[in-house]
Formats: C-alpha cells, structure tokens, sequence
C-alpha cells in the first residue's frame, strides 16, 4: 500500500488565524511533495475558514470529534451533518485525549464512529495503550479491545473508509516516539485484528497510522516499517517546516 495519509492534529492549539497561517504556509510547502495524501485537522471553529483557505488543493481538512446523534438537545456538541456542511470529509474518533482526560468510553467511541460511516464520512479510530498497561504486558489485550468494540460489526465496505491511528498513550506529547519496531509490532498485531474482523484483502488495504511525538528525525525509520501507513502528528504539525518533514520522509 502507498504510504500515505499524514495528518495534522492541531489539538485546542490554534486560533482561526493561527489556524489559517499554518494552513498557508503547508499549501505553499506541500506542492513539491507527491505520492503522499495529506490532511489537516483543525479545531471545530477554524474549519469553515481553513476549508476556504485549501479549497482546490489537495490537503483534506477533518475534525477532531463529533457526535453520535443527528440533531437535538446535545448543548454544544458537533453533528456529522454540520461538518459535512463546514467541508470535512472525515473526523477522528477516540482521542486518546478524548478517551483519558474527557472520558469516552469504547461504547461511544463506537456510536461516533457508526455515525460517520453511516453520513458517509470516513473515520479514524484512534487505540492506544497506557504505560502501565504496556508495563503489564497487557498492550495486545487493550488493542484488541479498543479495536473490536470499535469496529466489530461494521461492513467491508465500510471497513475501506476506517483508518486505525495507533498511538500509545505515553507516547503522545511527551517527546517518548515508541521504536519502530515497538510501533511495527502494534501495527502487525492490529493488522491481524482487522483481517480477523474483516478479510485479509480488506485488511491490507486499511490504513494503520502511528501517533505519537513523531519528528521529521524519527518519521523515515517509523515509515519504512510494513504495516505503517502514515502518522496522525501532533506537536510537530504545529510547526511548517517540522511537519513538511514528516511528509518528505513518509
Ligand atoms: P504528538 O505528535 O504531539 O505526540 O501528538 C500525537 C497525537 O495525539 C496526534 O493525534
């Protein structure tokens, strides 16, 4: 599979300016890099003018949550519909973030993620395990938890639209990248779910992310690993040049 889809998470880091300087400065890098895709993803209020600034590139623009329901008494949450409407094709599900410090749960992390697949978006899963987890020995039991309760059910046609993220949790922010051969084993493992879930081809044509303090020093060695498809960055997206490294090494 092309290695392909590096995303920008900018978390609750940016302004709408911010937001739409960081935006341009990725536009006037990205022309010289081909063969990868490329996305970004904006807090909810930035999208609308994000969106504008890359309409007509080839840098999708997703969102970082959204909720289950259609529409309703939901104070302050994001329906499918509404991102459909602000230009985003797809949104991430299960944060690590999301999961630890908001306190979703695998059974909503589901809701969100049947939600998108059915307004017809894609979606990205996000697993990962804890240090203690990882300590314990427990990280294939985690993984395979967050990866079944989330996608247990869901049709192969669907199943072509899921991008699984795996990103240790005690890699995230801290500057701690799991080796790649820690991050190609997950990633092999998570490969093996999903053909257990799905089939071998639908398997081998679902993208597999690694997160984690992914740096232009360390994306080469993560990307040239089998079952690594692309990196969903933090931090480092929140600097041009950092980012547009990533991309030039994936
Ligand atoms: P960092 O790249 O800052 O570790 O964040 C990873 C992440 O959470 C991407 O979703």
């Amino acid at each position: 599979m092309r290695k392909s889809f590096v995303a920008g998470n900018w978390k609750m880091a940016t302004t709408t300016a911010q937001a739409k300087a960081l935006a341009g400065s990725l536009l006037d890098g990205i022309t010289s890099v081909e063969g990868v895709d490329v996305a970004v993803i904006p807090p909810f209020l930035a999208i609308p003018a994000v969106v504008d600034l890359l309409r007509g590139s080839t840098i999708a623009v997703g969102a970082q949550d959204v909720y289950f329901e259609k529409s309703g008494a939901f104070t302050g949450e994001i329906s499918c519909e509404m991102l459909i409407e602000a230009g985003c094709g797809f949104a991430l599900v299960g944060h690590s973030e999301r999961r630890h410090i908001l306190g979703e749960t695998d059974p909503l992390v589901r809701k969100k993620l049947d939600a998108l697949l059915a307004a017809g978006m894609d979606a990205i899963l996000c697993v990962g395990e804890t240090i203690e987890e990882r300590e314990a020995g427990s990280t294939e039991a985690r993984l395979e938890t967050q990866v079944r309760s989330g996608l247990e059910g869901v049709t192969l046609e669907q199943a072509r639209r899921v991008t699984v993220a795996y990103e240790p949790v005690w890699a995230i922010g801290t500057g701690k990248t799991a080796t790649a051969s820690q991050a190609q084993e997950a990633h092999r493992f998570i490969r093996g779910l999903l053909a257990g879930l799905f089939d071998e081809e639908t398997a081998g044509k679902m993208r597999i992310q690694y997160g984690g303090s992914v740096k232009p020093e360390n994306a080469g060695e993560l990307m040239t690993q089998p079952d690594i498809d692309g990196a969903l960055v933090g931090g480092a997206s929140l600097k041009p040049a950092s980012f547009l490294g990533i991309v030039q090494a994936a």
